[in-house]
């Protein structure tokens, strides 16, 4: 029987080709929409040396609805699409805040265009890469699902909760649609080959690109953004989720998806467990047996105190648990980077 295909909108990136290694090892046909705006052609090489061939790719801009319909045309012509996973977005939340109407225009337009692709295909099955920055800082950690929606702190934030909304909206109206909406934690590592990773954006505001990046001589020392917070060791606690194993939850959720039609919910995809900024350093350390070069500085604006997952609604409506470690995400980011040190 021919494998049942599954759409992934930004397939090219980060999360993205993680996922269409999960996808592929679980019996699914992926196939990458991407326009390569934030990722090179180069990454469907790494997939190619873990999976033994190259990804079906359509180079699509996500906003343009005719685009979408071209490439989900061409797609279903030679096998059944079983949904579609929507990574595509622009995804920094300082430069959000610098180029506001460029986040709304690709995160919020791709999401309506292919709402609207989806529909004209008769593709009603979408998982939709949420964002814990949806919760801003909770009342009570771990935070579920139930948790208020607070205001966006940054038009990125927004963006999220806005496409989280029309999803919602959608579903809500006659439209056949069902939906998965993943809120992610903090999603770090690469895959254990060093194949594929987080590709290096410029300056990197993210902890782990930035402490291996430091740690390997190419930026100067980690600078821990506040040790004055009312945390044990005084900085801020973080859920940090290895994407190998995030990557396996959007396998799931597209199994839930064919097995719930007219469902539309939203899952958080973290691992229970908060960690410091000062235990990260600490873990890394242990895990590859180096020294982090770093100091502690001010706080950064905008950064919660302290949120992790409870992540239980995941486990028991998707079968789905994280399976690795802090110190297996660390040793496979250190992996990532020092192969990107050696070109
Ligand atoms: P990424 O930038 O590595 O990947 C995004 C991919 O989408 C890139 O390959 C890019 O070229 C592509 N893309 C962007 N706009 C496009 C468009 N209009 N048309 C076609 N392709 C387009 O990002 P990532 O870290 O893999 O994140 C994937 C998704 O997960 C995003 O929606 C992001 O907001 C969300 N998310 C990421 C994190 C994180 O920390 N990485 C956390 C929570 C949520
Ligand atoms: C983690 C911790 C920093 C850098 C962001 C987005 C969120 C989501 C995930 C997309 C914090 C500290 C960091 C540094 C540091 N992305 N830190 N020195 O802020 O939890 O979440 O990525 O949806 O929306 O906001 O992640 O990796 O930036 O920070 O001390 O150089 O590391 O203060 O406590 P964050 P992060």
């Amino acid at each position: 029987m021919a494998k049942q295909k599954v759409v992934v909108t930004g397939g090219a990136g980060y999360i993205g080709s993680h996922t269409v290694v999960a996808l592929h090892e679980a019996g699914f046909s992926p196939v990458i929409f991407d326009n390569f705006s934030n990722s090179k052609p180069e990454v469907l090489d790494g997939i190619a040396r873990i999976i033994g061939e190259k990804p079906q790719i359509f180079e699509v801009d996500c906003r343009s609805k005719a685009e979408l319909a071209q490439a989900i045309e061409a797609c279903a012509s030679d096998g059944q699409i079983a949904g579609v996973i929507h990574f595509a977005a622009f995804k920094a939340v300082g430069e959000s805040t610098e180029r506001p109407l460029d986040y709304f225009d690709n995160n919020i337009g791709s999401t309506v265009s292919l709402l609207e692709a989806m529909t004209a295909a008769g593709i009603s099955n979408l998982v939709f890469s949420s964002s814990c920055t949806v919760y801003g800082q909770p009342d009570a950690i771990p935070v579920d699902e139930q948790a208020p929606i607070l205001p966006a702190e940054s038009p990125y934030g927004y963006t999220k909760q806005a496409c989280e909304r029309l999803i919602t909206d959608a579903f809500n109206s006659s439209m056949p649609l069902s939906a998965c909406l993943l809120r992610y934690f903090n999603p770090i590592g690469a895959h254990p080959s060093a194949a594929i990773g987080e590709l290096p954006l410029g300056h990197p505001n993210n902890l782990i690109p930035y402490l291996t990046q430091a740690t390997a001589g190419k930026r100067g020392p980690l600078t821990v953004f506040g040790n004055d917070y009312p945390t044990e060791d005084g900085t801020c606690i973080r859920d940090y989720i290895h994407v190998m194993d995030l990557a396996r939850a959007h396998v799931a959720s597209i199994h839930w998806l064919l097995s719930n039609p007219a469902s539309c919910e939203a899952f958080n995809l973290g691992t229970g467990e908060g960690k410091s900024v000062s235990q990260v350093i600490a873990a890394f350390e242990k895990a590859n047996g180096i020294a982090v070069p770093y100091s502690f500085g001010p706080r950064r604006a905008g950064d919660v105190t302290a949120i992790f997952a409870n992540a239980g609604k995941a486990e028991r409506a998707l079968g789905w648990k994280c399976e690795l470690s802090l110190e297996e995400a660390l040793r496979d980011a250190w992996k990532w980077q020092q192969k990107l040190t050696e070109g």
